[in-house]
């Protein structure tokens, strides 16, 4: 009965509400961010409560930070920051009408992987953050 119980929690959790996607990057670098969802309008990029992209226009505050596909709706955020850490949400009205979201939580670390004497910049940042998402999920077994 409690197991039957707590499988339904799990089940009931999943078709809620989807998870955020995590992604882990070193400083200096960039990321792209892209939407799972079609058939969708009326869309907004937002960082915690502040507006990205409103109406397909990036919002003048990020003018010099992000690039924005109105096709496809992808945000790529560069020159991240720590204090681009922190969740980003896209917003919109799907084709029943209904306003949702997909959500990306974005932590960002000063970190220099594998060699200590040589801060990760380009490719090596690449790597050194992909080490890190491993890090993570080995951490999460
Ligand atoms: C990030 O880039 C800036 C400017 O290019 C540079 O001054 C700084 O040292 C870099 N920081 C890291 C951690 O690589
Ligand atoms: C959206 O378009 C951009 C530019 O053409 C591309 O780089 C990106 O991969 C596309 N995103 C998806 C999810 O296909
Ligand atoms: C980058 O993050 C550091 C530490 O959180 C902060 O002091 C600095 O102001 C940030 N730089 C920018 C350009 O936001």
């Amino acid at each position: 009965m409690f197991l039957l119980l707590s499988f339904t929690w799990i089940i009931a959790g999943i078709t809620a509400e989807i998870p955020p996607a995590m992604h882990y990057r070193v400083k200096n670098s960039s990321i792209c961010l892209h939407i799972k969802s079609s058939g969708y309008q009326k869309e907004e990029w937002l960082f915690e409560k502040e507006l990205i992209v409103l109406s397909k226009n990036i919002t003048p505050m990020y003018k010099d930070k992000v690039y924005y596909n109105p096709e496809n709706s992808s945000l790529c955020i560069t020159k991240l920051n720590e204090t681009d850490s922190g969740t980003y949400s896209f917003s919109f009205i799907n084709s029943v009408l209904k306003r949702q979201t997909e959500t990306h939580k974005l932590i960002v670390e000063d970190i220099s992987c594998s060699d200590n004497t040589k801060p990760a910049s380009g490719g090596a940042a690449k790597l050194c953050a992909e080490s890190l998402f491993l890090y993570f999920q080995s951490s999460l077994v």
